[in-house]
């Protein structure tokens, strides 16, 4: 029986099916991952989702990790509790995204969907009831388990239970939409816990704010703003395979300037109006053409929503377009990446000038604290306020509000001309707030705190 235990959506290794039947690990890295290595494997157990025919095959087959118990979740309740609820709705109020005119629309269909979100909920809290020794520490993440914390607390009253919420948390009005019996049920689900995390005051403070409009009083939020592990970053980023897509992309850009961006192609990243104010800039300040290249990964990510595929598709096209307007025999303005590789990444932030983080609304964004840890002559920090990590980095960045592109424009002009001294110093106070939390201690903390805490009532 564990005495530490993990739960989220996704979980540190996945399965790939290969054509001949065989079983393929691919394991995950993250702020998470690194994190639960503070705890030996042989106390602790991360419960997650099988996400695809490939863990499926795994979960049937009995293949598997120590420490790593997956769910097979069957596959229609699964796509109705992920796509249908966990990404399409609350995704969308934590980063308030719909469409207001014709979103969301709450009916019959979604209240299906609800009810596998609740099953599936509620298959993650029996699986931790079975597998917690007496007392145990389980620490919950993110709004794919809302609803996890009331139903352990349920089934397993002994247990300390945590809640972390990686996005950000809906303003009142936001999840004011939702209807008042669901967005009750979803409140009550999380304040199962004994302690709510949060990566910034904003959102805690949302939350503390959506319970009290609900008439549920809470006194359970903390704050635990991820970092990230500074040794560790840097060790990654010059290993062999790094440098030599390191070399690759520099003879690729030759000596001019880059800006940097790395994100999922995720509607809250807001890499449209990025791409907008790079338009901008090379319109309003003509001398950065063919002294600049903007160096953007942007892989794709839950394509099974259309609206993600949309996403997709217009930022390639938009970046075509400015390499059509823009371009020359030898310089191409934006040179995007689709592929989802690390190492790739890394080598652009090694090579980073600017980095550019202008996301309407995000939970942390970790990209912004490790590009300054990483890139080899510091870079300028353009960032947006709707970033999480805002609140650590704003002194030292140049700051934009998400939805001006003009002002976005000037920033990057402002980061490019930015004299070399003023950015080494700056870059020496990113490095320092980006690295003030590194995982293993983000993770410790909440362990301590909920050790500390007596377990809390269910709310009434
Ligand atoms: C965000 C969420 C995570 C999620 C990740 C990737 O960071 O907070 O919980 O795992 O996005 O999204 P995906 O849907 O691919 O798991």
């Amino acid at each position: 029986m564990a005495t530490v235990l993990v739960a989220s959506n996704r979980g540190p290794v996945s399965y790939v099916l290969g054509e001949d039947g065989s079983l393929a690990a691919r394991r995950g890295g993250g702020g998470l991952v690194s994190g639960l290595s503070a705890v030996s494997s042989q106390e602790s157990v991360w419960v997650c989702a099988a996400l695809g025919e490939g863990d499926r095959e795994a979960v049937r087959r009995g293949v598997g990790e120590p420490g790593v118990r997956m769910l097979d979740i069957a596959p229609d309740v699964y796509a109705d509790a992920y796509n249908g609820i966990a990404n399409s709705v609350l995704w969308f109020l934590h980063h308030h995204l719909y469409d207001i005119p014709r979103e969301p629309v709450f009916d019959a269909e979604f209240r299906r969907r609800w009810e596998s979100y609740r099953g599936y909920n509620h298959a993650f809290a029996e699986a931790l009831a079975a597998e917690a020794a007496e007392g145990a520490a389980v620490l919950v993440q993110d709004y794919h388990l809302a609803l996890v914390p009331g139903r352990l607390r349920d089934l397993r009253p002994d247990l300390r239970i945590s809640h972390f919420t990686h996005t950000p948390w809906a303003s009142p009005e936001y999840l004011g939409m939702l209807p008042d019996d669901i967005r009750e049920e979803l409140l009550r689900g999380m304040l199962g816990a004994d302690e709510l995390g949060f990566h910034t005051r904003r959102w805690a403070a949302a939350f503390t704010d959506c319970a009290a409009a609900a008439g549920l009083g809470d006194t359970r939020v903390a704050v635990y703003p991820l970092g990230v592990d500074g040794d560790d970053l840097r060790a990654l980023a010059y290993r062999p395979e790094v440098d030599e897509r390191r070399a690759a992309l520099r003879h690729e850009i030759g000596d001019r300037r880059t800006i940097v961006r790395v994100d999922r192609t995720e509607l809250s990243k807001n890499i449209l109006r990025g791409l907008q104010a790079y338009r901008e800039l090379l319109t309003t300040h003509p001398e950065w053409r063919d002294r600049v290249v903007h160096l953007a990964s942007a892989y794709p990510s839950r394509q099974d929503l259309e609206s993600y595929r949309a996403y997709t598709a217009a930022v390639a096209a938009l970046a075509d377009e400015i390499n059509t307007e823009f371009g020359t025999a030898d310089w191409q303005p934006v040179i995007v990446s689709v592929q989802d590789d690390f190492p790739r990444s890394l080598a652009a932030y090694r090579l980073a000038d600017v980095a550019l983080v202008n996301p309407v609304r995000d939970g942390m964004n970790l990209v912004a604290k490790e590009i300054p840890v990483v890139s080899e002559a510091g870079c300028a920090l353009v960032l947006s306020t709707g970033a999480g990590a805002y609140e650590e980095l704003k002194e030292d960045a140049l700051t934009v509000n998400p939805f001006d592109v003009s002002q976005t424009a000037e920033a990057l002009h402002k980061a490019l001309s930015m004299p070399p001294a003023e950015r080494t110093d700056r870059t020496k106070r990113l490095t320092a707030a980006a690295t003030a939390l590194p995982p293993q201690r983000w993770f410790l903390n909440q362990l301590e705190s909920l050790r500390d805490r007596t377990p809390a009532p269910s709310p009434t």
